[in-house]
């Protein structure tokens, strides 16, 4: 196991880069199994979620192959349609082969993801969506048996804005017959990215970038070539970091309007922000001002920067409050954050954040992956030596973290203990 021993310094400055979505990388991956050849994914870092994925889309049948940041998936031969228990129990992603196994292969067996360390995270909406067009869903011994004669078009209202069950019904409908039209559907970036690829590959998706999708099934779909959008999770944790820094940071490779809430929130708590095409520079107030913020599906403040924006906040100076509308019981960071010596209280999930002068090193251990960063921008800022164990959910979403902060001037050390 790893951890990451962390020496506060707040003189961050730089130029730091953004990669790759693992959030749209990961569907469009399972999206590649629509498709009886062979697609090229571009701008792929390395990630221990996406080598997950390649290891189910192999068990399925497809070859995958990764070089020089790019990913090439060839899905001729799929044919085993399960995505089995110990690839899912790491991977919750895993049920997005749901959508593509069933319309391809007309059934799929998947084993039923559990809860996770940021909620209980129900699959109700792609199982509902899925027999809405057609299909007939079991659950038994742990796994969602879904068949299908031949998907049919429909139109699904989902009761809740999901990103996953938006995507995975996207990609069961694009080969169904007729037209199915999906009602309050995601907006995410990650969900256009997928639309996009969608209809590289022959398919007919109108509404991209609006709650209501229309799709018209089509008879078949061909591989597709894309370069993947940058991750605005990642760029906005680097901002935050930028913010928490006494210096200007910059954050290169990222897309702007895809952090239209997070610049909103950042300008509130006092940074100025510098924003080009591809680049936002983050100049840091003097003293950070409290920030109230609820997180909502998008164009909404994300639930994947609460944790981190938390972190800013704890050295506000005044109270924040901060409530995860999308995972309300998303607050396993606060205790590690308190043993260092924030101050934060939980009232019916909304964190009241009191800002303190200065946090105080200590070992502290990450519960999932934004708590995980979260803990690394803390330590990062923390008077003396902060200990970050159990970084293993830090590298599933984060491609060397240490490193790309250390070359802004960051004291991470990334050491194996036994
Ligand atoms: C995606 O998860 C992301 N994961 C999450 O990122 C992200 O936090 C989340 O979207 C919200 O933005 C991937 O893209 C792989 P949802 P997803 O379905 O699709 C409820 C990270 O750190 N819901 O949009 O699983 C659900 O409980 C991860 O990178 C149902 O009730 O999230 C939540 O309250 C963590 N029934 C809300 O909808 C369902 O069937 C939104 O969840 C599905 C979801």
């Amino acid at each position: 196991m790893e951890r990451f021993i962390i020496q506060g310094n707040r003189n961050l400055a730089g130029t730091i880069k953004v990669s790759g979505a693992k959030n749209a990388i990961l569907p469009a991956m399972a999206a590649c199994l629509l498709t009886s050849g062979k697609s090229v994914l571009h701008n792929i870092p390395n990630l221990i979620d996406l080598k997950t994925m390649s290891h189910l889309l192999r068990v399925i049948g497809a070859r995958v192959d990764n070089e020089n940041g790019s990913m090439t998936i060839d899905a001729r031969d799929v044919c085993y349609p399960e995505a089995p228990y110990e690839l899912v129990s790491k991977m919750r992603a895993s049920i997005y082969v749901l959508g593509p196994l069933l319309t391809r292969l007309k059934e799929v067996r998947v084993s039923f993801p559990g809860g996770c360390a940021i909620g209980t995270r129900p699959v109700d909406l792609h199982l509902k969506a899925m027999e809405s067009l057609g299909a007939t869903v079991s659950v038994e011994h742990g796994y969602i048996n879904a068949k299908t004669d031949g998907l049919k078009g429909a139109d699904i209202y989902f009761t809740k804005s999901s990103v996953g069950a938006t995507i995975n019904t996207l990609m069961a409908a694009v080969l169904a017959e007729g037209k199915t039209r999906l009602f309050n559907a995601a907006m995410e970036p990650e969900v256009d990215s997928t639309i996009e690829l969608l209809n590289k590959m022959g398919a007919k998706i109108d509404g991209i970038g609006t709650t209501t999708l229309e799709i018209e099934g089509v008879e078949e779909l061909l591989p597709a070539e894309m370069d993947m959008i940058p991750d605005r999770i990642e760029a906005g944790t680097f901002l935050i970091a930028g913010a928490l820094s006494k210096n200007p940071v910059t954050v290169a490779n990222c897309e702007p309007s895809h952090l239209t809430a997070v610049l909103e929130k950042l300008k509130e708590a006092g940074c100025e922000l510098e924003i080009e095409e591809s680049t936002i520079t983050v100049i840091p107030p003097v003293s950070i001002k409290p920030v109230n913020l609820m997180t909502l599906p998008y164009p909404g403040f994300p639930t994947d920067l609460q944790a981190q924006f938390t972190v800013l906040m704890t050295l506000a100076e005044g109270v924040s409050f901060i409530e995860d509308t999308i995972f309300p019981e998303r607050y396993m960071h606060i205790a590690e954050l308190n043993r260092l010596q924030a101050n934060i209280k939980i009232d019916r999930n909304i964190a009241a954040v009191r800002g303190v002068k200065e946090l105080s090193g200590a070992e502290v251990m990450a519960t999932d992956l934004r708590a995980s960063a979260a803990l690394v921008l803390a330590g990062m800022v923390a008077n003396g030596t902060t200990i970050v164990s159990r970084i293993y959910h830090i590298d599933r979403g984060y491609e060397c973290i240490e490193k790309k902060l250390n070359s802004i001037g960051a004291n991470i050390i990334r050491e194996e203990v036994s």
